[in-house]
Order: structure tokens, then C-alpha cells, then sequence
């Protein structure tokens, strides 16, 4: 492998990687070399991962925690940097839509969605992000979705959440640019996984999304292993703020 995209050495941490995109990009990051940290809410399931990644031939660990637990939370980076000295690279990927008409919208079902994927992204971004800026090298990427930029019915807390997480990685981008810490996005687009389970099984909505995108498919978890190695590597050193869309063409295409 290229030292460019090498993560031998370096300690990462992965929320939500406990199925779906966020196991993906995690085995992703030990097959670079990476001890990877994943994150969950249970740790049985987080267990069962760990081990896969470990008879691949990685290296990984577990820290179960609910994102949105800011104390237990903030707690898990200390501890993975008392373990194993640094915290190199953050991979903000938990998150769950909150599907509701818009005028059905609960003040609470908003600040669920707000507290899940937007909220405890900054959280967890402050908090890794004085270790990096004071080792002078750190990488945090937010995954963000294609649904930042083109709307869904239904969906308008997820939207606002996502959009509101570029924004984020804007504002942190510009601010630690001369610390060697880097803040980029992915916007995936449509990929089969849990989160989608319900809408993919609605009558039409699977080929409607196929349709919809030039490469007439939906994307696979392993569609993001690529960006995220890059993202977390040396590779992208010159590179902040910016939101890499991982979408089957989806948004380049009416
Ligand atoms: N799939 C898509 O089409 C798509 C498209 C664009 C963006 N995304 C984004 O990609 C990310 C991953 O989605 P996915 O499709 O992989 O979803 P998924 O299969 O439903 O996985 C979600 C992951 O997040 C974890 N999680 C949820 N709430 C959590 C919390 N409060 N604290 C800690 N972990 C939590 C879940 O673990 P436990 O349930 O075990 O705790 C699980 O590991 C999300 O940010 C999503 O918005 C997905």
C-alpha cells in the first residue's frame, strides 16, 4: 500500500460502526492499519464486530456509548486516549432519521434528530479535536447525506441535521487548518442498509431511487471504504471542509 493512504499508527474512532456504513468505513480503516475503536450502543454486537475485524487480521476495540450521552461520551475519549495514547482520527457516522409529515413534527421528534446527528457530532468533534490540534495531526470526517443539498418529503429534521453538519465541518475546517487538523464530509447517497429498511419496502420507492440515479443502483456499504481511508490519511492533507458526495451520480443528474 502507498504510505499516502497508510493508517498504521493511528487510533481512530468510529460511531455507529456497529453495522451498516459506519462498519464498513471501520473495517476500512484497519485494513489500512488503523486501530480501530468502534462505537455502538450494545456492546454484545460491538463485540461480535471487533472480532471479525481481529480475524481479518486488524486491530480494534469497542467503546459502547450513546452519542447523545455527552458525559459518558466524553468520557470514552478519555479513556481511549489513556489506553492508547491519542486519538487520531473521529469518524462521526451514528445517526437515525425521525420520519414524519411536517406538520406531525414534534418539538421533541426535532431535537431528537438534532441532538443524534448534528448535536453529538459537535460534541464529540470538540472533544477529539484538542488532543489532534495539540498533536498537530488529526483527521474528523462527518458523514452527511446527499439529502444536505436535494430535499424528501417527510424527512425535514434529517435534512436540516445534515445540512447543518457541513456546516459544522465548514466552520471547524477554517479554524483548525493550521493546527493539521482536517474536518471533510461524506455525502453518501441512497445505500441498502437499516436505516432505510422501512422506505426501501414501500411499493416503488426501491426502483424509484434506482431510477433516479445514473449508475441504476443503490449504493452498498462498501462504497465508502475508499473515501474514508482517504479522508483519514495523508492523502487528503491538503483537503478541508469539504464534502465528498458518494452518490451514484444522483445529484449531478436530473
Ligand atoms: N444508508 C443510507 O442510505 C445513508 C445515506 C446518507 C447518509 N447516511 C448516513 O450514514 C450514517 C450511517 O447510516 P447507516 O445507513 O449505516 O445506518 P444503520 O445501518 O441504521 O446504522 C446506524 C448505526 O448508528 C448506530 N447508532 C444509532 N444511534 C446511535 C446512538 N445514539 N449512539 C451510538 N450509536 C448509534 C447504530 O448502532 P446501535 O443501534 O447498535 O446502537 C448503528 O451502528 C448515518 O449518519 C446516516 O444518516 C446513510
Amino acid at each position: 500500500m502507498s504510505p499516502l493512504f497508510s493508517l498504521k499508527g493511528r487510533v481512530a474512532l468510529v460511531t455507529g460502526a456497529s453495522r451498516g456504513l459506519g462498519f464498513a468505513m471501520a473495517r476500512a480503516l484497519a485494513d489500512a492499519g488503523a486501530l480501530v475503536v468502534l462505537n455502538g450502543r450494545d456492546a454484545a454486537t460491538l463485540a461480535a464486530r471487533c472480532a471479525e475485524i481481529e480475524a481479518a487480521g486488524g486491530r480494534a476495540a469497542i467503546a459502547a456509548f450513546d452519542v447523545c450521552d455527552r458525559p459518558t461520551a466524553d468520557a470514552a475519549i478519555d479513556d481511549i486516549v489513556a489506553r492508547y495514547g491519542k486519538l487520531d482520527i473521529l469518524i462521526n457516522n451514528a445517526a437515525f432519521g425521525v420520519p414524519r409529515d411536517f406538520f406531525d413534527i414534534s418539538d421533541d421528534d426535532w431535537r431528537l434528530s438534532m441532538n443524534v446527528a448534528l448535536d453529538s457530532c459537535f460534541r464529540l468533534s470538540r472533544k477529539a479535536a484538542v488532543g489532534m490540534a495539540a498533536q498537530g495531526w488529526g483527521r474528523i470526517v462527518m458523514i452527511s447525506s446527499v439529502n444536505a443539498r436535494i430535499g424528501r418529503g417527510t424527512n425535514t429534521p434529517y435534512i436540516t441535521a445534515k445540512a447543518g453538519l457541513e456546516g459544522l465541518a465548514r466552520g471547524m475546517a477554517s479554524e483548525l487548518a493550521t493546527q493539521g487538523v482536517t474536518v471533510n464530509c461524506i455525502a453518501p447517497g441512497y445505500m441498502a442498509t437499516d436505516i432505510n429498511t422501512v422506505f426501501r419496502a414501500q411499493p416503488g420507492k426501491y426502483d424509484w431511487i434506482s431510477n433516479r440515479t445514473p449508475m441504476k443502483r443503490w449504493g452498498s456499504p462498501e462504497d465508502l471504504m475508499g473515501a474514508a481511508v482517504f479522508l483519514a490519511s495523508e492523502a487528503s492533507a491538503f483537503m478541508t471542509g469539504q464534502v465528498m458526495v458518494i452518490d451514484g451520480g444522483m445529484t449531478i443528474a436530473i
